[in-house]
């Protein structure tokens, strides 16, 4: 959950995740993004839930795809952006 006591931000925008608009705010992740909607963000290959882990760019696991152009980017370093279209898989 984000939060909210105490916090100032700018006006939120939004982005689509999975054709889902989601409200995120300027200086956010795509990962910040992701977990205040859910802390699943895909499947395994044996189908178990799978989250974020180090949420700095090491591992890998937060990988996503900018939309339409099929690029795989790391949610943990890639800043929210007005419009911005995401597809987990
Ligand atoms: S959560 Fe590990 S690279 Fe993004």
């Amino acid at each position: 959950m984000r939060i909210e006591r105490r916090v100032e931000r700018q006006a939120p925008f939004s982005i689509i995740v999975e054709g889902e608009t989601l409200p995120a705010y300027p200086g956010e992740t795509i990962a910040a993004v992701l977990i205040e909607r859910s802390p699943t963000i895909g499947r395994t290959a044996s189908g178990a839930a799978r989250g974020m882990f180090c949420n700095m760019g090491t591992c890998s696991l937060c990988m996503v795809t900018l939309l339409p152009e099929g690029r795989r980017v790391r949610a943990c370093l890639t800043p929210a952006e007005p419009g911005l279209e995401i597809g987990l898989g």
